[in-house]
């Protein structure tokens, strides 16, 4: 249905070959099948060393128009978006490509008449509502850069990404439903204001609020406006032309954990993201128009941009969006929506499926899941045991699971089969996409050649959606992901590929936890922790963990043992609740003396993550350490 849809492993061979032989050409062809305002001069020009990468250089375009204008006229009425509720006894709602349409069209009215402008920044900090599509869409539309920030970080963080990206306007609710609980996010959203040191950036012009949990909010007369009131003063039948973006033009800044200091914005392109997210959507859910697919992921992560926006809508599906938490009411809600709504394909998280794995089976089985065709995982290995139920439980044994290795840096599907096209094995992502050249190397930096390997994953060529920068800091994105191998893009995991060429993932090889598929970096942790009065220093190390996959272990060292561990354990989880967000909470908290280090005075955490894994056996020499002596005392007070 879809012209450069692949069908068989063959062809899968074939498209691989060609993208590898003539990566211009492959990508041309591709790139024929969207709309654009004029077509490219040159299709790719690179330069890992500055990094510098441009696709489809001289084209013009709008995003938006692939995901919505040229939709209109052979499937307008067909559904584009399925809203469900927090609550399933909630009106839900079924949003058409029309309607898509004049929504999206007058929010960007909205938008301009707050005065944003092409180049701007927006951040969105918004529950997962059809209007954070509307509001995503909007930008795009007129070609302002938006920065989704996920409704569970806490206010620092937005000041902190606000900062960054210098971003004047912001777009943001009342409040979000999540489960039982409501989440208070304008408040939130005020108090990161605050905190802004006007004497370092000026400011934010607009508050855009949209109501959802009609609770009360404080509203500064001249800054904050109501969505529905604005919305009042614009038209949803003059339409608006879509901005010219230039290939290049960034179309969004994610933020993103690294090893080391803040959260970085990660920038996407234009029209190499278009491509790159429609083409993987396609290929490897093997979507076919009318389907039902349904992303359990949130907009604030680069699976929700990718896989619930973008991709899907510049394809013409159904995509579904769910605004609460897979245990409200019960364990049982992501089976009730597949049967609700009769999903096709379903693409969701390893420890989501793990932390269902766990409820009652009645859960499972009081829903009819025989529409299923496709199941999806992303976000971080996927143990075998959890992949088995995931096959046998909801797939029934007839839907191939695509494990689908990427990264926020990637802007798409990167390593992953097809589905039912390509090989699958249990706890292995497989195979690269056309266009996708990964290669494993050694310490040395050396490329590990042949199959029955293993090393730190790099890709050697650009694909059309890579990241570009990072925002307001190029250096860093040169020094983090192309520096660390000559010519190669260095995606801090780890990896083997097997006798058959299948790449399994292994886990990050640098300072990352994955913690629920949430990314962040210890460093951040640290900082965070050592913020309280009582802290002199910490380190903090990930653990295996059944339902998180990796689990937050701190070690801290105080001024003097604290007392009362507990609370002090309690202060500082809170502490890293403001600091960061509930998602960063640490999971185990060891008040030590000290830390082992090496005599150059760098924290020795290989000891300290085996301490945490329970592997004491296996420390390795700890005779050259500085201070060995408290290496036993670490293991003696293991939590
Ligand atoms: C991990 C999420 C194993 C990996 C799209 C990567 C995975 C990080 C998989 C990126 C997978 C993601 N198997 N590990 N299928 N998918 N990861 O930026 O460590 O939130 O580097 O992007 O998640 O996380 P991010």
């Amino acid at each position: 249905m879809y012209p450069f849809q692949i069908k068989t492993y063959e062809d899968y061979k074939r498209q691989y070959q060609k993208s590898i032989d003539t990566p211009e050409d492959f990508w041309e062809e591709i790139a024929e099948h969207f709309t654009w305002k004029k077509k490219w001069d040159k299709v790719l020009s690179w330069d890992f060393k500055k990094p510098e990468v441009k696709w489809f250089e001289g084209a013009q375009l709008n995003f938006t128009e692939n995901c919505i204008d040229r939709h209109l006229e052979s499937k307008g009425d067909d559904t584009a978006i399925i809203w469900e509720p927090n609550n399933p006894n909630e009106q839900n709602r079924l949003i058409t490509y029309n309607e898509l349409s004049i929504e999206v069209n007058q929010f960007a009215q909205i938008l301009k008449n707050l005065g944003v402008q092409k180049g701007d920044r927006v951040c969105l900090y918004m529950g997962m509502i059809p209007e954070l599509t509307f509001a995503t869409l909007a930008c795009a539309r007129i070609g302002a850069i938006h920065s989704v920030i996920f409704g569970g970080f806490s206010a620092k963080s937005i000041k902190d990404r606000v900062l960054d990206a210098e971003a004047e306007y912001i777009i943001t609710c009342d409040g979000s439903f999540r489960g039982a609980k409501s989440i208070p996010l304008k408040s939130v959203v005020d108090e990161a204001i605050e905190e802004l040191d006007p004497e370092i950036f000026s400011g934010v012009k607009k508050v855009l609020v949209v109501k959802r949990t009609e609770e009360e909010v404080r509203m500064k007369a001249e800054r904050d406006v109501w969505y529905h009131e604005e919305k009042q003063k614009v038209s949803d039948t003059i339409f608006i032309e879509a901005e010219v973006m230039e290939a290049e033009d960034p179309l969004f800044i994610l933020y993103t954990s690294g090893s080391t200091g803040k959260p970085k914005g990660v920038v996407h392109s234009s029209a190499g993201y278009m491509v790159y997210s429609t083409y993987s959507f396609v290929n490897v859910f093997q979507y076919n128009p009318g389907d039902i697919y349904f992303c359990t992921a949130d907009v604030g992560w680069i699976t929700g941009h990718s896989y619930i926006i973008y991709g899907p809508l510049a394809a013409g599906a159904t995509s579904l969006m769910f605004e609460g938490i897979p245990t409200y009411p019960d364990s049982g809600r992501f089976w009730d929506i597949v049967d609700k709504y009769k999903v096709n394909i379903l693409y969701t998280a390893p420890t989501a499926i793990r932390s269902l794995m766990a409820c009652d089976n009645a859960c499972v089985e009081r829903a009819d899941l025989s529409s299923l065709k496709v199941l999806g995982t992303v976000g971080e290995p996927i143990n075998d045991e959890a992949w088995q139920w995931y096959h046998t439980k909801i797939g029934k044994g007839n839907c191939p699971i695509v494990d689908t290795w990427w990264q926020t840096e990637t802007g798409g599907i990167m390593i992953s089969s097809l589905a039912g096209v390509t090989p699958e094995r249990s706890t292995f992502a497989s195979l690269p996409l056309p266009g996708v050249q990964p290669c494993l190397v050694d310490e040395h930096g050396k490329e590990v050649e042949g199959n029955n390997a293993q090393g730190n994953l790099c890709i050697k060529f650009p694909w059309p959606s890579m990241i570009r920068t990072t925002w307001g800091d190029h250096e860093r994105c040169r020094q983090v992901y192309f520096s660390a191998y000559d010519n190669k893009y260095f995606t801090g995991d780890g990896c083997l590929r097997d006798e058959n060429g299948l790449y399994r993932i292994t886990g990050r090889v640098d300072d990352v936890l994955n913690v629920s598929g949430h990314r962040i970096g210890t460093a951040e942790l640290e900082n965070a922790i050592n913020e309280h009065a009582i802290v002199i220093e910490s380190a903090v190390v990930g653990y295996p963990h059944d339902i998180k996959g990796q689990g937050v272990y701190a070690y801290v060292i105080c001024e003097k043992m604290p007392k009362d561990a507990e609370g002090a354990r309690q202060e500082i989880i809170s502490l890293v609740r403001d600091i960061i967000g509930p998602v960063a909470k640490p999971d185990k908290i060891q008040f030590v003396s000290g830390l082992p280090k090496t005599r150059s005075g760098k924290i020795m955490r290989r000891i300290l993550r085996k301490v945490a894994e329970g592997e004491i056996d296996q420390l390795g020499d700890i005779s050259t350490l500085l201070n060995p002596e408290v290496v036993e005392v670490v293991i003696l007070g293991r939590v």
